[in-house]
C-alpha cells in the first residue's frame, strides 16, 4: 500500500460519524463547510441541523429575509459567512435553477466561495478531483513532506494543493470524497497542532518530520 492508500484505509476504520458525512446533497455539504471554516465540529452539529431544517435548499435560503437568516446563524458568529451564503443561494436560484453547479469555475465565482470551499464541495458532493486545502491539511503535508515554508504562505498552500491534486488524479472516482475528508480527519484527530499523536498515525512510516524529529517545529510559524 502506498501512503495515500494507507490514509484512506485509516479513514475507513477511524472516521467520525458526522451528519454531513451521511449525505451527498451538495447544498448540505456546502452549509457544513461554511460553518466549519471558523467553528469547531461539536459546536457546528446542532446549528447544521437547525439551519437545514429552516432552509432546506438554496431556494428556501434565497427566499428568506436576511434578518431571518442571520437569526438562524446566531451563535456561530462571523455573520459575513451567512450573508455570503444567502447571496450565493440567490445567484444559484437565478442562474442555475436552484441547483448547485457541478462545475468548479461556476461554483467558485459565487459570493463567499473560495478555493477551499469550492474544492471541498466539488470533491465531497460531486466526486470531482478538486483539492480542498485548509490550514489543517497544510499542517499534515508540511510535516509529511518536511516542508519548511511558513504557515499561511502562498508557497505552502500551492505545494499542498499540488500534492493533494497529484493523489486525486490517481484515485478512483468513488474515493475522491473520502480523500478530502481523510486529510481533514487526520489533521483533526492525529496530526494535531501540538501533541501530535504520531504513534497512531497511518503515515508515520513515511513522515519526514517524524524521521527528522521536527513534528512540533512544523509547519514553521512566521516570525512576528
Ligand atoms: N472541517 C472542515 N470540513 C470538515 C469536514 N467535512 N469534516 C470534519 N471536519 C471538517
Amino acid at each position: 500500500m502506498n501512503w495515500a492508500q494507507q490514509l484512506l484505509h485509516w479513514y475507513d476504520a477511524n472516521k467520525r460519524d458526522l451528519p454531513w458525512r451521511r449525505t451527498k446533497d451538495p447544498y448540505a455539504i456546502w452549509v457544513s463547510e461554511v460553518m466549519l471554516q471558523q467553528t469547531r465540529v461539536e459546536t457546528v452539529i446542532p446549528y447544521y441541523h437547525t439551519f437545514l431544517g429552516r432552509f432546506p435548499d438554496p431556494a428556501a435560503l434565497a427566499a428568506a429575509s436576511e434578518e431571518v437568516v442571520l437569526k438562524g446563524w446566531e451563535g456561530l458568529g462571523y455573520y459575513s459567512r451567512a450573508r455570503h451564503l444567502q447571496a450565493a443561494a440567490r445567484q444559484i436560484v437565478e442562474r442555475y435553477g436552484g441547483q448547485i453547479p457541478a462545475d468548479p469555475d461556476r461554483f467558485r465565482s459565487l459570493p463567499g466561495v473560495g478555493p477551499y470551499t469550492c474544492g471541498a464541495v466539488m470533491s465531497i458532493a460531486f466526486a470531482l478531483p478538486e483539492p480542498a486545502v485548509d490550514g489543517n491539511v497544510c499542517r499534515v503535508f508540511s510535516r509529511f513532506f518536511g516542508w519548511s515554508d511558513p504557515v499561511g504562505s502562498p508557497s505552502l498552500l500551492r505545494q499542498a494543493r499540488q500534492a493533494s491534486q497529484a493523489q486525486l488524479d490517481r484515485l478512483p472516482r468513488e474515493r475522491i470524497a473520502d480523500w478530502t475528508q481523510a486529510l481533514m480527519e487526520l489533521g483533526a484527530l492525529v496530526c494535531l497542532p501540538r501533541s501530535a499523536r504520531c504513534e497512531d498515525c497511518p503515515l508515520a512510516a513515511d513522515c519526514v518530520a517524524l524521521q527528522d524529529g521536527t513534528v512540533e517545529a512544523l509547519p514553521v510559524r512566521k516570525a512576528r
